[in-house]
């Protein structure tokens, strides 16, 4: 039987932004001290940017390792196809942080395929942390913005995301219309607001 235990906070961030505006530079910062890593890198960048990743391009080698593995970072590069295995994986294994990218190509506000869904609202109590990472939040899955812990916005493309964001956040679109290359802004589930930029 699996430990649940119920009294763990729930970490789950959701990092959105266009493309170019250090979504993945911030995430890469954040999880560079975890040792049980999982990530859909459905560009196929985390194992050559983050120290002692393992590339994996098979989901059934996926399983195979996680099963045998206790400290353990993980990038899977695989199909669309395989995002619902994916996620039951990172679910099975538990005591992890898993960083989904580009979440719009693999739900939608309508449709999160169900393992997605068991992440999001289960994963808290078997110690999952989640990043999701996308450029389109209005357009991907809504369950995740409202479960998050932080909501973290870099400068955005589309009028009707940074609407959104703003509207999520309560906070006035102006705040993420003026955001310049590479700044962001974020808001932790205790309503408290960060202003930051990245840097290399
Ligand atoms: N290690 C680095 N050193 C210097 N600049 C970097 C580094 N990593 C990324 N950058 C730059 O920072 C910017 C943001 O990159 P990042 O990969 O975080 O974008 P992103 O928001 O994830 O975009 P996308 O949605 O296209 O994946 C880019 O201009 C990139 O060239
Ligand atoms: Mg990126």
């Amino acid at each position: 039987m699996r430990k649940v235990d119920t009294s763990r906070a729930a970490k789950i961030v959701v990092v959105t932004g266009k493309s170019g505006s250090g979504k993945s530079a911030w995430t890469k910062k954040q999880i560079s001290r975890s040792s049980r890593l999982i990530i859909w890198d459905i560009d196929d960048e985390y194992s050559g940017a983050v120290k002692g990743i393992k590339r994996i391009t098979n989901i059934k080698e996926l399983a195979s390792e996680l099963k045998k593995t206790v400290r353990g970072k993980f990038a899977f590069v695989g199909a669309v196809s395989d995002f619902d295995l994916f996620c039951r994986c990172a679910f099975a294994w538990g005591d992890c942080v898993c960083v989904v990218e580009e979440l719009a190509d693999v739900t939608s506000p309508g449709k999160a395929p169900p393992a997605w869904g068991q992440l999001v609202r289960r994963g808290r109590k078997y110690g999952i942390s989640i990043y999701a990472v996308t450029q389109r939040p209005a357009e991907s899955d809504k369950t995740i913005i409202g479960n998050a812990s932080l909501l973290h916005v870099c400068q955005m493309q589309k009028a009707t995301d940074r609407r959104y964001m703003a509207a999520e956040m309560d906070i006035s679109q102006t705040e993420i219309d003026q955001l310049k290359p590479l700044e962001y802004i974020e808001k932790n589930s205790a309503g408290e607001i960060k202003r930051g930029k990245i840097t290399f």
